[in-house]
C-alpha cells in the first residue's frame, strides 16, 4: 500500500497520458485520509488546473454548499478525480486517458478504504459504478458492493446549468449523510 505522500509524488510526476503535456498542474485528491466518504468526481477544471487543488471553482461552491446543507464538511470526507489532469476546453476525459489514470484512484481507495463511494456525475458513475448507469434515473440510489455502499449524484456543474437541481441533489447528499451515521453505529 501506497502513502498519501507517495501516491501524490507520483501524480506530480506522472506523464502517462497526453494531458500532462497541457496541464498546468495535477490535481491529487485531498481531505481526510479516515474519511467513511469518498466522492469521485470526473477531472479537474480551470481553477483546478490552476491551483493544484480538487474543486476550488465554482462548482467547490456548490459543492460546498450542499455539503454543508447535509452538516458534512470537506475536512471529514475525501475529494477526488477519476482523471488527475485538466483536459483541454473542459471537455470529458478520454477512455485511455482514464485507463491511464484510474490506477491513481485504485490505490487511493486501498488507502482509504471508505465505507461509501459517492460519483459526482456521469462520468464517474459510469466508470465506476456500471457503464450504462443514468444520472437522472438512478441519481441517489444505492448498492452495496464488496462491502461498500455505492451512490452516483448530479455533477455540481449540473446545478450551475439547471438550478432546479439542487433541491433532489440537497435530498440525495442528507440520504449519504444519513447513510453514514447508520454505518457508524
Ligand atoms: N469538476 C470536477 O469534476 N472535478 C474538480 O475537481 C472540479 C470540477
Amino acid at each position: 500500500m501506497y502513502t498519501y505522500d507517495e501516491l501524490a509524488a507520483f501524480v506530480r510526476g506522472c506523464t502517462r497520458c497526453p494531458l500532462s503535456r497541457t496541464r498546468q498542474n495535477p490535481v491529487m485528491g485531498r481531505g481526510s485520509l479516515t474519511a467513511d466518504v469518498l466522492f469521485i468526481a470526473e477531472a479537474p477544471g480551470n481553477s483546478e488546473d490552476r491551483d493544484g487543488i480538487p474543486f476550488t471553482g465554482p462548482s467547490g461552491r456548490v459543492l460546498d454548499e450542499l455539503l454543508e446543507s447535509a452538516g458534512l464538511s470537506r475536512e471529514e470526507i475525501y475529494l477526488t478525480n477519476v482523471v488527475k489532469c485538466h483536459p483541454p476546453g473542459n471537455r470529458d476525459p478520454l477512455p485511455q486517458e482514464q485507463e491511464a489514470c484510474i490506477l491513481f484512484l485504485k490505490h487511493e481507495t486501498i488507502l482509504l478504504r471508505p465505507k461509501i463511494i459517492v460519483c459526482m456525475g456521469r462520468v464517474a458513475a459510469q466508470r465506476i459504478i456500471r457503464p450504462d448507469l443514468r444520472i437522472t434515473r438512478e441519481h441517489g440510489s444505492f448498492l452495496c458492493r464488496k462491502n461498500t455502499w455505492m451512490t452516483a449524484v448530479y455533477h455540481p456543474s449540473a446545478i450551475l446549468r439547471d438550478p432546479a437541481k439542487m433541491a433532489e441533489t440537497k435530498e440525495d447528499f442528507r440520504r449519504i449523510r444519513e447513510k453514514r451515521d447508520e454505518l457508524r453505529g
